[in-house]
C-alpha cells in the first residue's frame, strides 16, 4: 500500500509517443510515474530520489534478485533519470548487513589523480582558486562508482547484464523528466556552455520542462560498454581514452593509468551500541560519520532527550553543542588514514567523549573561537542516497555522489556521463572553507592517490541484532548531522520514520558558527536559542533523508524525503 503524492507526466505525452507505447511494459512507464512517499510492505522495499530508478530496484526484488542485485540496478537507472547526482562518473560509499549477519562497508570514493598536487588549486599568491576546483575537469577524482557496483555485485544473484539493461533502456529510449529536473537543467544551461567543449544533451535551446523526454544515447552506449566488458568497459579501453580526453581538451590531469588502477576498497565497518537494544553500523573513513556519528551519539546517549522534548530548546541546543564538538574535530583531524594517521579510537573513546562534554553549557551557547579541536594523545548538495531491504533479511545502504549538482558540469564528450567535482572536498588550503563552508587542513590536503574526505553516511541501525532501520541522506557537511537527527528522532524521541525524515532539521558545523535550521523550526524554540547566544539562520532543504524501518514481526516501511521526488516503493 502507498501513498500517491503527485503524477510528474503528462499523459498525453505517453499517448502520442509511440515508443513510448512500445517502451511501457506492465505498470514501468517511464513517461508516466508518480512519486510516492511511503511504502508499507512485508517482502522488500526500494526507497530513492526518483521514481523510476525505485520502480526499476523494487522489479529486481520481485525477479527474485537480493538487496544487492536491486542496489545496483537502481544506482545505474540514479545515473540516467537523476544526471544532478546518480552517477557513474562520481563515487560514494555501501554499508550492508547481510541476512547471515555479515556487516559490510564498500569504499568507492573518487580518489586524487595521479598528477595531483597540494596546491594545484592555488594561484601564484597563494590563494584558493574555488573555479578550479568546483567547477570543470580539473575538478575531478578518479571516479570510483563503476567499480563500487562490481564489488558490490559479488554479494549479488543475478547476471549483471540484467540489472544494467533498464539503465541501457531508459537511457536510450528517453523517459519524461520532472518539474525539478527542468528546473535545474534550465539553471544549470550556461555552466553546461562553459563547461563541455562537446554540448552534452542537457543543452537546449528552449527552455527544459516538465514532461520533456530525456534521450541519452552515448550514455547508452557507454553502459553497454559496460554490460558487455565490466569494469574494465568503464576503467580502460573506449570510455577511460574518452575520459581521458575529455579531460585533456577540458584542462584536467586523469590518465588511462589512473583509471586502470582504481580499486573499491572493502573496508571493516563502524559498529557501535546504542541504548540498549541497538547497534549502528556505519562507514568508516574517508567516510567522516564513521567517527562523527559514533561521536555524537555517544555525547547524548544519557541525556534525557525525551524529556525534554522533540523541537525543544534544551534538546536543539544539546543536539546543536554536541555537532559544534564533532565538526571541530572534523576539521583538525579527519582525512583518509591510508595516507594520514587519524586517532580514530581516542576521537571516538568514552573518555575522550566525555572530556568533550565537559566544554557543553546547558545554558548558553558555545562559541567556535572559544571550542577547538579536541586535544588528544598520539595513539597506537549534490549526493545522493538510497536503501534496499529484501525478503531474505539483507539491508543496504549506499550514498554517492558527484559532489555538486552535476558534478563538475563536464561531460565525457562521446560517454554522456557527467565526472564528479570531488577534489573540492579535500582541503584545498587549510582554512579555506569548501563549497559547504567545510575547513579542513593537513590530514585531508590532497595527495596523489588520497581519497578526498567525505560526509557521506550510510547507515543502517540493528534492534536485538537485527536490522530495524537503513538511513542516509544527501547534503554535503548536513549528511551527519541529519542522519544523527533521524536516528534520535526514532530511537530517542519515538517519532515515526515519516515524522523523523519530514520534520526540520538544523545543523551545526563548528564552522561557520551559525546554527543553519529548516524554517519550520518552531520560531518559539529558534528565539529562544537566539537568546543563548545562537547565530541563527533559516535555509532552505536540510538534507533529503530515506528510511526503511523493519518491525520486529517482519513489516517493512519505506519513506521517502518530502523535499524532493524521493520515491519509496516496495511489495
Ligand atoms: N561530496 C559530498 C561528500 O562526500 O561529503
Amino acid at each position: 500500500m502507498s501513498e500517491t503524492r503527485n503524477s510528474l507526466c503528462l499523459p498525453l505525452l505517453f499517448i502520442l509517443s509511440f515508443p513510448a507505447l512500445l517502451y511501457a511494459q506492465n505498470d514501468f512507464n517511464p513517461y508516466h510515474y508518480q512519486v510516492e512517499k511511503r511504502a508499507l510492505c512485508t517482502h522488500g522495499a526500494v526507497v530513492s530520489a526518483h521514481p523510476l530508478a525505485s520502480r526499476v530496484g523494487v522489479d529486481i526484488l520481485k525477479m527474485g534478485g537480493n538487496a544487492f542485485d536491486a542496489a545496483i540496478a537502481t544506482q545505474l537507472a540514479l545515473a540516467v533519470v537523476y544526471p544532478g547526482a546518480g552517477n557513474i562518473g562520481g563515487g560514494g560509499f555501501m554499508v550492508a548487513r547481510l541476512a547471515n549477519g555479515k556487516n559490510l562497508a564498500v569504499d568507492f570514493r573518487e580518489k586524487a589523480p595521479g598528477h595531483a598536487t597540494r596546491d594545484m588549486y592555488l594561484d601564484s599568491a597563494g590563494n584558493a582558486q574555488a573555479a578550479l576546483s568546483q567547477n570543470g575537469a580539473l575538478s575531478s577524482g578518479v571516479p570510483g562508482t563503476v567499480a563500487g557496483l562490481f564489488e558490490a555485485w559479488k554479494y549479488a544473484r543475478l547476471p549483471f547484464k540484467k540489472l544494467i539493461q533498464p539503465a541501457i533502456d531508459l537511457a536510450e529510449k528517453g523517459f519524461c523528466i520532472s518539474s525539478a529536473e527542468a528546473s535545474n537543467l534550465n539553471e544549470f544551461q550556461s555552466t553546461f556552455r562553459k563547461y563541455n567543449t562537446v554540448m552534452p544533451v542537457f543543452v537546449k535551446e528552449q527552455p527544459w520542462k516538465e514532461g520533456d523526454t530525456l534521450v541519452q544515447k552515448e550514455l547508452a552506449h557507454t553502459l553497454r560498454l559496460i554490460r558487455d566488458n565490466g569494469a574494465r568497459g568503464f576503467y580502460e579501453g573506449e570510455i577511460a581514452g574518452l575520459i581521458v580526453a575529455e579531460s585533456k581538451r577540458s584542462h584536467g590531469i586523469l590518465t588511462l593509468e589512473d583509471l586502470r588502477t582504481y580499486k573499491a576498497i572493502e573496508r571493516e565497518a563502524v559498529v557501535f551500541p546504542y541504548k540498549r537494544d541497538y547497534s549502528i553500523i556505519t562507514m568508516p573513513l574517508p567516510a567522516s560519520g564513521g567517527v562523527l556519528l559514533p561521536q555524537m551519539l555517544k555525547m547524548i546517549e544519557d541525556q534525557p532527550l525525551k524529556k525534554y522534548g522533540f523541537e525543544s530548546v534544551k534538546a536543539v541546543h544539546l543536539m546543536a553543542e554536541v555537532e559544534r564538538l564533532a565538526y571541530a574535530d572534523r576539521a583538525k583531524y579527519l582525512g583518509d588514514k591510508d595516507f594520514y594517521h587519524v586517532p580514530v579510537k581516542t576521537l571516538t573513546s568514552t573518555p575522550y567523549i566525555m572530556a568533550r562534554m565537559k566544554l557543553y553549557d546547558p545554558n548558553r551557547a558555545g562559541n567556535s573561537q572559544d571550542i577547538q579541536a579536541g586535544q588528544i594523545k598520539p595513539e597506537s548538495e549534490e549526493t545522493t542516497h538510497f536503501n534496499v531491504y529484501d525478503k531474505y533479511g539483507n539491508a543496504v545502504s549506499i550514498t554517492t555522489t558527484l559532489n555538486g549538482e552535476y558534478g563538475s558540469a563536464t561531460v565525457v564528450g562521446g560517454a554522456g556521463f557527467l565526472l564528479n567535482n570531488e577534489m573540492d572536498d579535500f582541503s584545498v588550503k587549510p582554512g579555506v572553507p569548501n563549497m559547504y563552508g567545510a575547513v579542513g587542513g593537513e590530514a585531508n590536503a590532497i595527495a596523489a592517490g588520497k581519497r578526498m574526505l567525505s560526509s557521506m553516511t550510510p547507515t543502517i541501525v540493528l534492534k536485538n541484532g537485527k536490522p530495524y532501520l537503513v538511513v542516509g541522506t544527501p547534503g554535503g557537511t548536513t549528511i551527519t548531522t541529519s542522519v544523527f537527527q533521524t536516528i534520535v528522532d526514532i530511537l530517542d524521541f519515538d517519532l515515526s520514520p515519516s515524522d523523523a525524515v519530514n520534520m526540520p532539521k538544523f545543523h551545526h558545523q563548528w564552522l561557520p558558527d551559525i546554527l543553519f535550521v529548516e524554517k519550520d523550526l518552531p520560531q518559539a524554540t529558534l528565539e529562544e536559542l537566539e537568546k543563548m547566544g545562537y547565530h541563527v539562520k533559516k535555509r532552505e532543504h536540510i538534507g533529503r533523508t530515506e528510511v526503511i524501518r523493519i518491525s520486529e514481526a517482519g513489516g517493512i516501511e519505506a519513506v521517502g524525503d518530502k523535499r524532493g521526488d524521493d520515491t519509496a516503493l516496495g511489495y
